[in-house]
């Protein structure tokens, strides 16, 4: 019988690392090419959204995926996947920063104030960044089992994320809501795991 491969392959990392960037990079391109379409500002914006919220989706599909498909080394790109999720949110709020808001720190509490939409992202974006500052190997070591604590924010930070599309959307709610079963999916699953596998298995995966 041949032996299941469950380590990831060498180049594994580099090559979603490199995946991961294309999306920016493409964005980068577009907007020097003038091809952002009318509104450049509003492109940016949901196209660096969409991918903040793909990338959270990544991160809490990869345990399911490694403890369905027996692959381990899936393990090995969750922190990486997770960097990169903080790295379109910063790049999201960046453009509602500087070209939305130009730097108003007013109208920018105002606007956190007054539209639940923005309420929810900025509180989503304000959770990422201790989950971004522990990811070193380091922090994982100093916190020990806290850390695990900590970063389990990630599932709360899934649900504001989609809550914040949800809210944002006026008529066509099938993307959302894609995202919203697809986030159930994946919670729901940890929720089956915990509830029905022995507390052995628990402790070792
Ligand atoms: C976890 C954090 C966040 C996630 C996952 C997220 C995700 C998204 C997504 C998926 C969209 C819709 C993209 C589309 O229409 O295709 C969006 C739009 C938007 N988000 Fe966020 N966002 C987050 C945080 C924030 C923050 C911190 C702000 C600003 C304070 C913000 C401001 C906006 C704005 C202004 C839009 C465009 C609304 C419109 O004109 O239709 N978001 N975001």
């Amino acid at each position: 019988m041949p032996v299941r491969q469950t380590r990831l392959p060498p180049y594994g990392k580099p090559l979603v690392f490199c995946a991961s960037l294309l999306p920016a990079i493409w964005l980068c391109w577009l907007a020097w090419q003038d091809q952002l379409g009318t509104n450049p500002v509003e492109t940016l914006s949901h196209r660096t959204g969409d991918w903040s919220l793909r990338f959270l989706l990544l991160v809490l599909a990869i345990t399911p995926l490694r403890r369905l498909s027996g692959w381990n080394g899936l393990q090995k790109l969750r922190r990486m996947l997770g960097l990169f999720a903080f790295f379109y949110v910063c790049l999201h709020f960046g453009v509602y920063l500087v070209f939305d808001q130009f730097f108003d720190l007013s109208a920018i509490l105002q606007d956190i104030a007054k539209r639940p939409y923005i309420t929810i992202g900025f509180l989503g974006f304000l959770l990422l960044i201790p989950l971004a500052i522990t990811s070193t190997n380091g922090m994982i070591k100093r916190l020990g089992r806290n850390w695990q604590r900590l970063h389990r924010l990630v599932y709360l930070i899934g649900v504001l994320g989609v809550l914040h599309y949800w809210w944002l959307v006026k008529a066509d709610i099938r993307e959302p809501a894609l995202y919203a079963v697809l986030l159930a999916a994946l919670l729901g699953y940890r929720w089956w795991w915990h509830a029905h596998s022995p507390a052995t298995i628990r402790s070792t995966r």
